[in-house]
């Protein structure tokens, strides 16, 4: 396996396993796809920087033309830190304390607020001062699956659109700025149909506001996990959205941007998880691949039941056979269940693909055991972008008592 003319095999031999390696070359591919189907309305891409944080990465996306998308006020430095301007960072958090928001408004941000309790200390600190974003929860069920779903009735995400009225009585009574409305229905959608259906519940809503710069879908975007997995078409999208978008504007009576906010789509693909077998364990009913990695580095599996696909690269002609891939973690940390390998021998080195999204991202040291080392292939070399954990980082910030 190569990505971008080296080898996977050759890059592991210089950074060890196990190792997220991702292609940058991928990543601006991505958000290419995404300014070619949009084409006709200038889409303006919030990266959901949730997905992948390291901030080169961040960087690479703030210089290919990207904005970003944030959830937390560290999130938010984060971005401040890889050079983004504060007016091209959306921050979206849910459920944080209001001095938060404070924060975030002294950093300059765009502040997306989701609810009503935000909106009106909002309206009582800064009046029309500070212009804000609204997230509305369209009662859409949408995604991959019930956790990743984010914008039906029993979310706790967004304000509901049936509390429109309140909304609108907040911002009237504090002259409440509001410059965007957004909604994110979740991972994973594949039909074009929903954002549609998004869509026409946010047109029917802006007409009320008179004030917006920009209305945001969101992200959601899926990949193919697997071959033959239905994805998202963005082409499709972009085409589709688009014209109901200018259709909009043009009745609203001002031009709008259309902002967007993948997340998977940009980096889950670029990446990919490269681990060690350990152990071959077979019993009479399974026969087990035990990797020097789990759910400590990669949840997903264990998680939504996600599907990730494995290739063992040390035997890419081996003959065939069914196995279990397993970590090292004290749970059960299924990777991938019957999946047929080329013959796995202790030493091989598997690649688990699709794991550039939500991936180092949502890792832990759990079983104190240490985060992976992250490598970008840029340029045709591969650049180590943060080292792997060292026993003092597990370490780093406890306090002996004793
Ligand atoms: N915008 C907002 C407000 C979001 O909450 C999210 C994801 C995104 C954009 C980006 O969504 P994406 O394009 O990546 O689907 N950890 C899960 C996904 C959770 C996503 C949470 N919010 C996973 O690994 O599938």
């Amino acid at each position: 396996m190569r990505i971008q003319g080296l080898s996977v095999a050759d890059v592991v031999k210089e950074f060890g396993t196990p190792l997220y390696l991702y292609d940058a070359e991928k990543i601006i591919q991505q958000l290419q796809n995404l300014k070619n189907a949009f084409s006709e309305n200038e889409v303006k891409v919030k990266y959901a920087a949730k997905a992948l944080t390291n901030i080169s990465i961040l960087k690479l996306l703030r210089q290919s033309g990207s904005g970003v998308d944030v959830v937390s006020i560290n999130e938010a430095k984060l971005a401040l830190g890889a050079g983004f301007e504060p007016a091209d960072i959306m921050y979206t958090p849910n459920c944080v304390a209001f001095e938060e928001i404070e924060e975030a408004v002294s950093l300059g941000v765009t502040v997306n607020l989701d609810n009503l309790s935000a909106l009106e200390k909002f309206g009582q600190r800064y009046g029309t001062g500070y212009p804000c974003c609204v997230r509305l929860n369209p009662h859409i069920m949408a995604g991959g699956n019930y956790k990743i779903s984010t914008g039906h009735s029993h979310s706790k995400f967004g304000i509901s659109v049936y509390q429109l009225p309140q909304i609108m009585e907040l911002a009237q009574k504090y002259r409440i700025a509001i410059h965007g409305l957004h909604i994110h229905t979740g991972s994973e959608i594949t039909d074009t149909e929903v954002f549609l259906k998004m869509a026409e519940i946010l047109f029917g809503i802006a007409r009320d506001f008179p004030n917006l710069r920009f209305l945001d879908f969101g992200g959601g975007f899926k990949v193919a996990y697997k071959e033959g997995d239905l994805i998202t078409n963005v082409y499709d999208l972009g085409l589709k959205l688009g014209k109901a978008f200018k259709e909009f504007y043009h009745s609203y009576g001002k031009k709008l941007e259309l902002w967007i906010e993948p997340g998977k789509y940009m980096v889950s693909e670029a990446g990919v998880l490269v681990v060690k077998t350990n152990v071959v364990k077979t019993t009479p009913s399974v026969t087990f691949v035990g990797v020097d990695s789990g759910l400590n580095h990669l949840i997903r599996p264990m998680m939504y039941d996600a599907y990730h696909e494995i290739v063992n690269i040390s035997n890419p002609s081996g003959s065939q056979k069914l196995y279990s891939v397993v970590g090292n973690i004290c749970e059960t940390d299924t990777l991938g269940a019957e999946r047929k390998l080329n013959e796995v021998r202790e030493g091989d080195l598997l690649v688990i693909k699709n794991a550039g999204a939500y991936g180092y991202s949502m890792a832990s040291t759990y079983n104190s055991r240490f985060r992976p080392a992250e490598v970008l292939v840029i340029n045709g070399q591969a650049r180590l972008l943060r080292k792997r954990d060292t026993f003092e980082d597990l370490l780093r910030g406890q306090l002996d008592i004793f």
